[in-house]
């Protein structure tokens, strides 16, 4: 079903509750109106201290901003919250801790409310957030998912219809950034101080292997790319160079960017369709959007991206997701009981296809 007619049945208001790793995101999204407001509070700065996320900390830290949030949506959309129709919220995967958060705040509203509740795939959240932009891709598409925990391509023919057309065997692109930003010496969570890092940095002076690239499937592994940026590092002494730091930098965006779009443009030729959508955190990366854009103008396919606010972890996508679930005809659950999933293959929601 094309999304613009599945919007046009019964118009619903959904509230979107998102606490799966460090960012508590709320969100009130009209089935007809589309996203009426969201608030998002990012504990980067929180965790930037430890160079990773605490669990214990993300999950009072969810805790504390939840309801102010709620608070903050509201106001701005003018809303009700007895006009809500049902709470979506993110059961997994995730930290089991901040899942837990999410999951008690949505329940336990939605059961004063006596409203049911939509709880919703991370990822799938990710995978359907091009369709709040302005210019949404109809199905059926390509998806490709880079988030810090994720690297997958997807065939995505409707809403619960996902096939696994490849993953990443070992680290996740995010995590591949992040690391590797780590081994350069930036602050936690460095995906996107790498990026900004290698835009200063000279193309050419090293050279990084583009792992799996030509490997005849749609898989990655990027655990030896980093491996390769610790070679480079070990070479040099300390404290790096800045010039050292930005050329490596480059190399390793150049690299990784091959590889993602390389395999992004084998998935559109294997299947055969004409759209990419890029979701999850790594998607706001310039040079890989700068590569795809250029890819899509030269081989004449379409490309999508969510608003660049959307691209990492918020609470729009998971009210979207739970709105698009209830459309497509799948039933909200009771309020009250509930349990969270930290693992869960997204391929597990999907409706026949694997
Ligand atoms: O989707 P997301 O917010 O969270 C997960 O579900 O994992 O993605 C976060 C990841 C982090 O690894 C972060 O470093 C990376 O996305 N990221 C970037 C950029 N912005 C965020 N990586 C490369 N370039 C960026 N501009
Ligand atoms: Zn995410």
């Amino acid at each position: 079903m094309r999304l613009t007619s599945m919007l046009e049945s019964t118009p619903m208001l959904i509230l979107g509750v998102e606490s799966s790793c460090d960012e508590t995101g709320i969100a009130l999204y009209d089935s007809r109106d589309g996203l009426l407001a969201h608030a998002l509070h990012s504990q980067v700065a929180m965790h930037a201290e430890y160079g990773g996320v605490v669990p214990e900390l993300a999950s009072r830290d969810h805790i504390r901003r939840a309801a102010p949030l709620l608070r903050e949506v509201l106001a701005r959309s003018g809303r009700d919250l007895a006009a809500v129709d049902a709470i979506a919220y993110t059961r997994g995967p995730g930290l089991a801790g901040a899942l837990l958060v999410g999951s008690a705040f949505a329940e336990a509203l939605a059961l004063a409310l006596d409203k049911p509740t939509v709880p919703v795939h991370h990822l799938e959240g990710h995978l359907l957030s091009p369709l709040l932009s302005a210019t949404p891709p109809e199905f059926p598409f390509v998806a490709l998912l880079v988030s810090g925990g994720h690297t997958q391509l997807m065939r995505v023919t409707g809403v619960g219809e996902y096939e696994l057309l490849g993953e990443s065997l070992d680290d996740a692109a995010g995590e591949a950034f992040d690391k590797s930003a780590k081994l350069l010496g930036l602050p936690y969570p460095g995906g996107a101080l790498l990026s900004k890092l290698a835009e200063s940095g000279k193309a050419g002076v090293y050279e990084l292997p583009r792992p799996m690239l030509h490997s005849g499937d749609l898989d990655f592994s990027f655990s030896g790319l980093k491996t390769a940026v610790l070679t480079l590092v070990r070479a040099q002494t300390e404290p790096l160079p800045e010039t050292f730091k930005a050329d490596a930098a480059r190399a390793f965006q150049e690299a990784i960017v091959d590889v993602l779009a390389g395999k992004s443009l084998k998935a559109l030729k294997a299947t055969g369709l004409k759209q990419l959508v890029v979701a999850g955190g790594v998607g706001a990366n310039r040079q890989l959007r700068a590569r795809l854009n250029d890819e899509a103008r030269r081989k004449g396919f379409r490309v999508f991206y969510p608003e660049l606010e959307f691209c990492t972890d918020n609470g729009a996508m998971i009210a979207l997701a739970g709105c698009l679930r209830l459309q497509a005809g799948d039933a909200a659950k009771t309020a009250g009981a509930f349990s969270v999933q930290p693992r869960w293959p997204l391929t597990d929601i999907s409706r026949g296809v694997t």
